[in-house]
């Protein structure tokens, strides 16, 4: 079965060591899985956008339940189909001060619609890649950050799996492209990258088994007494 999966690279520098674990991770995974993973990388620093202006009329209607796209359209326009058309969502983002860039930052809380209109991100596995210069430099605190607004969209959240079972890809790196030197943090990509694309797979042939329907839907009420 081919699974989709959308890498997201956070860095904002040209040949990033994000986007140099997402590529080198899926050829890895590809290799064993046959070309399983149809993947397709998409370059934040390469798209032009403004951040959430908060103003409140994107989501679903209060009044009546109409799904309101966001006020600004630019280039995250595209970037949302393909989050909503993919099975699987990879982030890759260098550690900044023990937290993802600011870049994915301002790009996740862009997403706030699609949760709003019941869930459109709901059972997606999501895994993160963080890259870090120091070794204890903060790379476990940017993946367990990066988790939480995918667990609000409805997301699964994946590890690495393989023998490990940690907490997905903890890359050590500081000049562009030296990942690729980093043995055990690309070990743990290409079995991050294999998680999600099995994770994925189970969802998507479950759902196609069951007629799955998502049941979630957003409401305004809940959780607000
Ligand atoms: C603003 C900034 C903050 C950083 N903060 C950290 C940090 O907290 N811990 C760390 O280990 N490395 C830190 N680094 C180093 C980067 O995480 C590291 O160079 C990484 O390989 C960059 O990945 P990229 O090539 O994908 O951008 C920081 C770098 C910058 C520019």
């Amino acid at each position: 079965m081919k699974i989709r999966i959308v890498g997201l690279n956070c860095s904002p520098r040209t040949e990033s060591n994000s986007a140099a674990i997402l590529d080198k991770s899926v050829e890895m995974a590809n290799a064993k899985l046959g070309g399983a993973i149809d993947f397709e990388r998409v370059n934040l620093r390469e798209c032009k956008f403004d951040a959430c202006l908060a103003c409140g009329v994107c989501g679903k209607r209060k009044d009546r339940e109409e799904f309101m796209p966001c006020v600004q359209h630019d280039d995250l326009d595209a970037v949302m189909e393909k989050l909503v058309a993919a099975d699987g969502i990879v982030v890759a983002t260098p550690v900044y001060f023990g937290l993802p860039s600011d870049l994915f930052s301002k790009f996740i809380m862009r997403t706030r619609y699609l949760r709003h209109q019941d869930f459109k991100l709901a059972n997606k596995a999501v895994a993160v890649m963080a890259i870090a210069g120091r070794r204890s430099g903060g790379a476990e605190t940017t993946i367990i950050s990066t988790w939480l607004p995918f667990i609000r969209h409805g997301c699964l959240i994946v590890g690495n799996g393989d023998q490990t079972c940690q907490f997905g890809t903890m890359g050590w790196a500081g000049p562009s492209g030296q990942i690729l030197t980093d043995d055990w943090g690309m070990e743990q990509a290409e079995q991050t990258m294999r998680r999600v694309y099995e994770v994925a797979s189970l969802v998507k042939a479950g759902t196609g088994t069951l007629n799955h329907q998502c049941p979630m839907r957003f409401s305004y009420q809940a959780g607000t007494r």
